[in-house]
Order: C-alpha cells, then structure tokens, then sequence
C-alpha cells in the first residue's frame, strides 16, 4: 500500500500515521520529523531548513524532494510507504508521480484531513511533543500522565518552535496557497479520500480504516 497523508498543520496526520503504517506493516515517513532531526543534529540540509519551518515556510522543494527520494530508495520502502507532510506542493506531487512510475508504481490513496479552522489552532497551541522519542500530547485532549513529562521514556516534553501563536497563521496561509491545491490534483486521479479529522483519536481512526479498506472511486 502506498499512500499520503493531506491537510492542514494540526490536523491530526502525525497522530495517525504510527497507527496506520504498524496496521498496513509498511514504514512512516514524515518530512516534519525528519527535517526536524536534521535540524536537532544541525546538518547541512538542517541549519538550510531551520530559518523556513521557524517562520512557517515551506523548505524549498529541491532540498525535501532529495530528502524524500533518498528515503523511498530504501529496501524497506519497496513494499509500500505512508507518506505524512509530502507532497505540499504541486511541484513535489509531480515529482513523486514521476519517480515512481520510473519504479512501474502509483500511489494508492491520498487521504485529505479535514477540520474546522478554531479546532485546528486549539490542537496546535496545546501540543507538547518529546525531543527524544517524538511521542505528540495535547495538553487537554491527549494530556501524558506526569505534565510535562513523556510516558514513554520520561524526557521533559517541549512546544514546537513553529507551534507558537505568531506563527501557527502564516503556517496556515502557506497551506491554504501552496498545499490546498493537491486536494484537486489528487481528485482528478481518482485517488482522494476525505477524512474527517472531528472528535476522538479513536473516532478519527476508525473512519480513517473504513477509508483505506473501501474501493477507490474510478
Ligand atoms: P510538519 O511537521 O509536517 O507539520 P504539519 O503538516 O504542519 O503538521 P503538524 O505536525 O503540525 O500536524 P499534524 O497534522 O501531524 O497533527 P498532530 O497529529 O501532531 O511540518 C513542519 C514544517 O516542516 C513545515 O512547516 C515546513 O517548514 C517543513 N516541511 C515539512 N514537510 C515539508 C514539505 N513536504 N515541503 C516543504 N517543507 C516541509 O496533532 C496536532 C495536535 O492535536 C497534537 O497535540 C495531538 O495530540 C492533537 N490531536 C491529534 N488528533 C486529535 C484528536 N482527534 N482530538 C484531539 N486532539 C488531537
């Protein structure tokens, strides 16, 4: 199976992508967290990267299509792949189709999250996620045991630099420009799903498995 995961930042993409790719046995593969590695351990691509995501830009196309091909050329990638956060521009979408019909591919489904602006800007505002294992809090909704501290191995957890109020709107716009238009792109080769990304984890989730299990609409 191979798929992507579309929509805006917040929308809940990360939180069900672990889930989705343990199910379908296939790798995760998310351009935030790796860039984000990158930047942690200050790459040459990271220290590149850094001053776009902190101002809530989108990394120029050049560097994160590398990124990605690198990644997809691996062996365990050759079976399928979850995709969250690429493509998010027309330019990376053409990209991808073109690299992996070289391979006798195609994607299977896009799955588009869809959510209401001011729920959209409550999930970023109160997220909290951990430096070490990139285990994702909510504050409210999805609060770990110990505030500030990750369940998992305990480190304390942090609010991500592009998280912040001044910058969670330009990350939005930058979206609605550069992103939006792949919901089209993708509905006109028959492979869109709409999810919508309302209540639970566990609602979201359910709906998201009937999605990928339901024929596409040719
Ligand atoms: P990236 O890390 O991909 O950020 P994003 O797409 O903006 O997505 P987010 O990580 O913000 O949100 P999400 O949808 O994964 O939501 P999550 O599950 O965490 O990219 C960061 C930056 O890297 C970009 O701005 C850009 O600079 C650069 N970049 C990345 N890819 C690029 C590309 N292809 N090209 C160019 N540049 C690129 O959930 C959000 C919160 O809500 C969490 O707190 C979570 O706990 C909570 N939550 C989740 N689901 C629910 C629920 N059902 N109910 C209540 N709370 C929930």
């Amino acid at each position: 199976m191979r798929i992507i995961f579309l929509g805006p930042p917040g929308v809940g993409k990360g939180t069900q992508a672990d889930f989705i790719a343990q199910s379908y046995g296939i790798p995760k593969l998310s351009t935030g967290d790796l860039l984000r590695e990158s930047v942690a351990k200050e790459t040459v691509l990271g220290k590149e990267a850094k001053g776009y995501m902190n101002r809530g830009e989108l990394v120029p196309d050049t560097v994160v299509i590398g990124l990605v091909e690198e990644k997809l050329r691996s062996p365990d990638c050759q079976k399928g792949f979850l995709l969250d956060g690429f493509p998010r521009t027309v330019t990376q979408a053409d990209r991808l189709s073109n690299y992996l019909t070289s391979r006798g591919e195609d994607l299977d489904r896009a799955v588009y999250f869809s959510l209401e602006k001011d729920e959209i800007v409550r999930r970023i505002s109160g997220r909290r996620s951990c430096p070490e294992c990139k285990a994702v809090y909510h504050i409210e909704s999805i609060p770990p045991k110990q505030e500030g501290v990750c369940d998992v191995c305990g480190k304390s957890l942090v609010q991500r630099n592009d998280d912040k109020p001044e910058t969670i709107e330009s990350r939005l716009a930058v979206y609605q420009e550069q992103t939006a238009p792949l919901i089209e792109y993708y509905k006109a080769k028959n492979i869109l799903g709409e999810l919508d990304g309302a209540g639970l984890v566990s609602a979201v989730q359910d709906r998201l498995v009937a999605l990928l299990a339901s024929p596409r609409v040719e």
